[in-house]
């Protein structure tokens, strides 16, 4: 079936964090990391016919769930994962928080990618551990890795954990295997667990393809624990269910044992029948959805490019979250922010936000109908052009 991406949904009024939580109602909202689409309607039947069952009391975790997890990763990534190796639990920051809890000691170090998901900071600080960061380095095109720097920061005995992001946000990069295989090499050398976030694996474009960290060896493998969600390729983030994947059982006992003590660890029974609708059916509308973002990239390029030469889009191959370059025009991000809000009515998310190097940066969402991008798009050359 053809699914219509064009179709503008009004989210006002659905206790929606991006669409109600400003209270001047003319704000275009273009931040938050969900989608303004529709789901596919294999989830929608799912869900209708559990809500018609009218019962929600505790769920257990059927095998139909476990099987749609692992077909997904088999079918999507080329990765066999066993189901033992699965832990549920309710998003993948809760996942993130319980690893650094599991593999840390208050007063430890935890290594990450900066600019990144501001979210990995507080997962972080909040379990007592000191950030150690590796700047990613922007060419002005996309971005290095300083492997010396990375090296040097892993081989602190402090630092327990990396948290890598694949595909990374807010850059947009699917990272390749061979950098993944330095990253994992370097981690493996000095003892550090890598926790990969792989939330936006699904979300990569058509050049490009996801390469899950774990599948490149078993070194790899067994030094790792994965998280996903079905969440942000489906847009089922309100429905609160992603899954840890630990070949290594060691770990897995230490992650299980986190997931209790902060008893993160019960399903939730819409976010079970979500995902397995997700993974068995999900496929024709995801490619769809690939297709028509691509096209909102194309768009937003060619706008910026031609209309705003004052900004430069960091190309990406993975995610809907879009990073710009805005130093050019000579002041802070938070400032730029502060008035495409006030004068341009336009809400974006602020790059000094992702830590170091965010600094000059915006990151805007296109996961949304190519009428509200463009719109979007008018709002943000309004300002820009003020300055001019
Ligand atoms: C890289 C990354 N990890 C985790 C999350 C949030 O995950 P959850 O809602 O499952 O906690 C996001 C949301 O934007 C994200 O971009």
């Amino acid at each position: 079936m053809k699914y219509n991406f064009d179709e503008v949904i009004n989210r006002k009024n659905t206790n929606c964090v991006k669409w109600d939580s400003d209270l001047e109602s003319d704000i275009l909202p273009m931040w938050i990391a969900d989608m303004d689409f529709k789901v596919a309607d294999p989830i929608i039947k799912a869900l209708e016919d559990r809500v018609k069952h009218g019962v929600f009391g505790y769920a257990d975790i059927p095998e139909a769930y476990y099987k749609a997890e692992i077909k997904w990763w088999e079918k999507r990534h080329n990765f066999r994962i066993k189901k033992e190796w699965i832990e549920v639990t309710t998003g993948v920051i809760p996942a993130l928080s319980a690893a650094v809890q599991a593999f840390t000691e208050p007063g430890d170090k935890v290594l990450i990618q900066s600019p990144v998901y501001n979210y990995f900071n507080t997962s972080i600080t909040n379990n007592k551990c000191s950030i150690v960061l590796n700047e990613l380095n922007y060419n002005g095109r996309s971005y290095e890795i300083d492997f010396e720097d990375f090296e040097k920061k892993a081989s602190d005995p402090k630092v327990k954990i990396f948290i890598l992001c694949n595909p990374h946000n807010p850059i947009g990069i699917a990272w390749r295997k061979d950098t993944l295989e330095r990253l994992g090499e370097i981690c493996l050398r000095h003892n550090v667990v890598v926790v990969v976030d792989e939330i936006h694996r699904d979300l990569v474009y058509k050049e490009r393809t996801h390469m899950p960290f774990a599948s490149i060896s078993k070194g790899f493998l067994m030094n790792s624990i994965t998280c996903t969600a079905p969440s942000k390729t489906f847009n089922l983030a309100g429905l609160k269910t992603s899954n840890i994947i630990v070949a290594n059982e060691e770990y897995r006992k230490k992650i299980n044992r986190s997931l209790n003590i902060n008893e993160t660890i019960e399903p939730n029974i819409f976010g079970i029948e979500g995902l397995i609708a997700a993974y068995n059916y999900g496929e024709e509308w995801l490619s769809q959805l690939l297709e028509y973002l691509e096209g909102n990239l194309n768009f937003l390029i060619s706008f910026i490019d031609s209309k705003l030469p004052g900004l430069k889009v960091v190309k990406p191959s993975a995610t809907y979250l879009i990073w710009i370059d805005c130093r050019k025009l000579g002041i802070s991000s938070k400032e730029f922010c502060y008035r495409l809000l006030h004068d341009g009515k336009l809400r974006i998310s602020d790059g000094s936000i992702y830590g170091k190097g965010g600094e000059g940066f915006i990151r805007i969402n296109i996961a949304c109908s190519r009428t509200i991008l463009e719109e979007g798009l008018n709002r943000l050359a309004k300002v820009v052009n003020l300055f001019n």
